[in-house]
C-alpha cells in the first residue's frame, strides 16, 4: 500500500523524507513524490522508485527547507505515471497533500469542484480531496485545520493525509480514517509516517493517529489533537517503540525475508517470553486470564483472516479442537464480511493478521462487533488499526517484517494460538498436568529444533536449484500438516511466480492425482507423527506416476527415503507443534527458487506487505 513521510522541524527535510520513503519501500508501491518549502514550494514527482525521485532534485536549492512530505503511490484511482503520483497540489499553488487510501464519494466531488471552476491534471481521489479543503477554506473563510476537518466530514472512504500550506509552512495536518499514521515526536520537531520505520533512528517516542482523529501540528508546540467529527480535543497518547534501526535493517542477509527466516529461532523466544513458564508449570496470557470465562463459555471461535495469516487460523482450528475442545471456524475475512454469517453474542471472532492494516479483516471485525461479538484479535504490529479495534488480545512479538512474503508471522501467530490452546485446555482439563508440562518443555525446545532445520539450508539451497525451472509444484500434508502445505505452496507461487497449490495429502485421488508426472515436483510433509503410513501410501501413488517427491520427514527415517527424490529431515516433536518445524524448510526452498529465478523476493510484482485497501 501507500508509504507517507513528512517532517516539520529546525534539520533540513530532505534527507528524511527521501531516506524515510526507503525505509516504507516494502509497502509495495509503483510511484514516489515528495515536496518541500524553502521560501517556494518545490513538489518533484515520477513513476518508478524512490532512487528515481532522488535524481529529480539536481539543484541542491530545492532540497532545502525544514518541512516536506513524501510518498510511495499504489495505485488505486489512475493509473502509475508521474502525474497520478503524490504529492498533489491545489489548484491555487498553495495546498500541498499525500494520501494512503481510497475516496469513495470522489468523483460526485470532483464534479462539484468543477461546477465551481476547478480543474484537474490527474485522475486522483486525492488531488479533488486537495481541491475540496482548498475550497473550504476559501467558502468558510477559515485556515488549514480546520478546512481539512470539514473536507474530511463531507468525504466517504479511507484516508491517511498529511497536508500543508505554503503560506503557512510552520503547520502541518495530518488525519486518519481506516489507513495507519505515526507521529514521531522529537526535541521541537515531528516526523510523521505510515509506520515507525522512517524516524525510528531519531526519536522511539511516537503517538499513533486513532481512527477519526486528526493533528495540527507546529514545531515546538504539543501537537493539537482532536476528533474529526465532533471537534473534541483529544490528549495525545505517547509511546516508547520498542523496535530499533538494526531490526529493520537486512542485518548481513541478502534479503529482509532471508533475515526474518533465520530470526525464527529468536523471535519465537520473544513470543514465548514471560508467557511460558514450565518451571511454575502456567502459561500467562493477560489477554486469555482478563476473559477466561468468555473463552470458556463461549460456543465457538471464529477466525478470520487473509493469506498466510489464514493459514494460521487453519493451525489453530487442529490445536484448539484437539487439545482445548473447543469449536472453531476458520474464515477468509474477505468473504466472511460480505456472506451475511451468522455471529452470536456467545461466540469470540478472533482476527489474526500480521500487520493490523488488513482491511477485509478490519471489516470483518466491525461486522462481528455490531452483532454483539467479543473480538480477540492476534497481531504483530503493536498499535495498529485490528488491535485497536479488538477487545482483547495477543500481540505475537514477532518484530517489523519487511519481507512482503510472511515467514515469522506465521510461525509466531501459530505459536500464540498453540499457547492459547494450551492454557485453555490446562483450565478445562482436557489435557492433563503432566501432558501440559510436557508441552511446555518442548515449547522452549523449539527455537533449537528450528536451528537444526535451519542447518539444511545448503542442502535445501541445491533442491532449490534442481527444481528453479518446474512450471507447477504441489504441496501435499495431512492433519496439522495440512495447513502448512497451503502456506508452503502460498511462499512460493508469491515469491518465485510459479503455479503451487496446497492439498491434503487424502486428496490426491480426488483430481491432483491426474496432474503427477515427470515435470511435476510434489513437496510431501510426512513426519512421523499423525497419519504417517497413510502419507506414505500417498508418496507410493505418487512414485508410481513418476511424480517428483522432496519429502519433509523426521530425523532417522529411512522408510520415505527409499521413495522420495529428496528428503529434508527436521527433529521430532510432539505433533500440535509439527508446524512450527516443517514450515521453515518450506520457507528456505521457495526462497532460493525465486532467488534462483532472479525474482524480487522482497517486494515481488504485483504484491503489497499491508492490503489496507479492498
Ligand atoms: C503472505 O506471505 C502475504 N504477505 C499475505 O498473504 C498476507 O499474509 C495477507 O495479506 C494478510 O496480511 P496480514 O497478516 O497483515 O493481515
Amino acid at each position: 500500500m501507500c508509504g507517507i513521510v513528512g517532517y516539520i522541524g529546525n534539520r533540513e527535510a530532505f534527507p528524511i523524507i527521501i531516506n524515510g520513503l526507503k525505509r516504507l519501500e516494502y509497502r509495495g508501491y509503483d510511484s514516489a513524490g515528495a515536496a518541500l518549502y524553502n521560501g517556494n514550494l518545490i513538489i518533484k514527482k515520477t513513476k518508478g522508485k524512490v532512487k528515481d525521485l532522488e535524481a529529480l532534485f539536481t539543484d541542491p536549492k530545492d532540497k532545502e527547507g525544514t518541512i516536506g512530505i513524501g510518498h510511495t503511490r499504489w495505485a488505486t484511482h489512475g493509473e502509475p505515471n508521474d502525474v497520478n503520483a503524490h504529492p498533489h497540489v491545489s489548484n491555487s499553488g498553495n495546498l500541498v497533500i499525500v494520501h494512503n487510501g481510497i475516496i469513495e464519494n470522489y468523483d460526485s466531488i470532483r464534479q462539484m469542484l468543477t461546477s465551481r471552476g476547478y480543474t484537474f491534471q490527474s485522475d486522483t481521489d486525492t488531488e479533488v480531496l486537495i481541491n475540496l479543503i482548498e475550497d473550504v477554506m476559501k467558502k468558510e473563510n477559515v485556515k488549514l485545520g480546520k478546512a481539512v476537518q470539514i473536507a474530511l466530514n463531507e468525504v466517504v472512504g479511507a484516508y491517511a493525509i498529511v497536508v500543508f500550506d505554503k503560506n503557512n509552512p510552520d503547520e502541518i495536518v495530518l488525519a486518519r480514517l481506516g489507513s495507519p499514521l505515526a507521529v514521531g515526536i522529537g526535541k521541537g520537531e515531528y516526523f510523521i509516517a505510515s509506520d515507525a520505520s522512517p524516524f525510528i533512528e531519531f526519536t522511539k517516542d511516537a503517538l499513533y493517529l486513532e481512527d477519526e482523529q486528526m493533528a495540527i501540528i507546529k514545531k515546538y508546540k504539543e501537537p493539537e489533537i482532536r476528533n474529526i467529527k465532533d471537534d473534541e480535543i483529544i490528549a495525545p497518547y505517547i509511546q516508547e517503540l520498542q523496535i530499533s534501526l538494526d531490526q529493520i535493517e537486512k542485518g548481513g542477509y541478502d534479503h529482509f525475508m532471508l533475515k526474518e527466516i533465520y530470526e525464527q529461532p529468536n523471535v519465537l523466544k520473544d513470543t514465548m517470553r514471560g508467557r511460558v513458564l514450565p518451571q511454575k508449570n502456567i502459561i500467562k496470557l493477560s489477554g486469555i486470564d482478563n476473559n477466561l470465562n468468555k473463552f470458556l463459555n463461549a460456543d465457538r471461535i471464529i477466525m478470520v483472516g487473509a493469506g498466510t495469516s489464514w493459514h494460521a487460523g487453519l493451525v489453530g482450528e487442529y490445536l484448539f479442537e484437539e487439545l482445548a475442545r473447543i469449536p472453531v471456524e476458520v474464515e477468509y475475512s474477505s468473504e466472511f464480511r460480505y456472506r451475511n454469517p451468522i455471529i452470536k453474542e456467545n461466540d469470540i471472532v478472533m482476527p489474526i493478521s500480521q500487520s493490523g492494516e488488513t482491511a477485509d479483516t478490519l471489516a470483518a471485525i466491525k461486522l462481528s462487533k455490531e452483532k454483539g461479538a467479543f473480538i480477540y484479535g492476534i497481531c504483530n504490529v503493536v498499535g495498529s488499526s485490528i488491535p485497536r479495534e479488538s477487545h482483547s488480545g495477543t500481540y505475537t512479538h514477532a518484530g517489523p517484517e519487511i519481507g512482503v512474503a510472511s515467514t515469522k508471522a506465521f510461525t509466531t501467530q501459530v505459536n500464540v494460538l498453540t499457547m492459547m490452546a494450551l492454557k485453555l485446555a490446562k483450565e478445562k482439563g482436557t489435557i492433563s498436568a503432566p501432558e501440559f508440562n510436557q508441552y511446555l518443555t518442548e515449547l522452549e525446545n523449539i527455537p533449537q529444533k528450528i536451528n537444526r532445520v535451519l542447518e539444511n539450508d545448503l542442502y535445501i539451497q541445491q533442491i532449490a536449484h534442481h527444481y528453479k525451472d518446474a512450471a507447477n509444484f504441489l504441496y501435499l500434508g495431512r492433519g496439522f500438516n495440512f495447513p502448512v502445505a497451503l502456506e508452503g505452496a502460498l511462499k512460493l507461487k508469491e515469491i518465485s511466480y510459479i503455479h503451487a497449490e496446497g492439498y491434503p495429502a487424502a486428496e490426491m485421488k480426488h483430481g491432483p492425482i491426474a496432474l503427477i508426472d515427470e515435470n511435476m515436483p510434489v513437496v510431501v510433509i510426512a513426519t512421523k507423527k499423525g497419519q504417517y503410513e497413510k502419507v506414505v501410501s500417498n508418496i507410493q501413488e505418487i512414485k508410481s506416476r513418476k511424480g517428483k517427491i522432496i519429502a519433509i520427514v523426521t530425523e532417522g527415517d529411512e522408510q520415505v527415503k527409499k521413495l522420495a527424490d529428496h528428503v529434508i529431515e527436521i527433529p521430532e516433536t510432539l505433533e500440535p507443534l509439527t508446524p512450527l518445524l516443517a514450515t521453515i524448510p518450506l520457507q528456505l526452498l521457495s526462497y532460493y527458487i525465486a532467488i534462483y529465478r532472479g525474482c524480487n523476493v522482497d517486494q515481488p510484482r504485483n504484491l503489497a506487505k499491508s492490503v489496507t485497501v479492498e
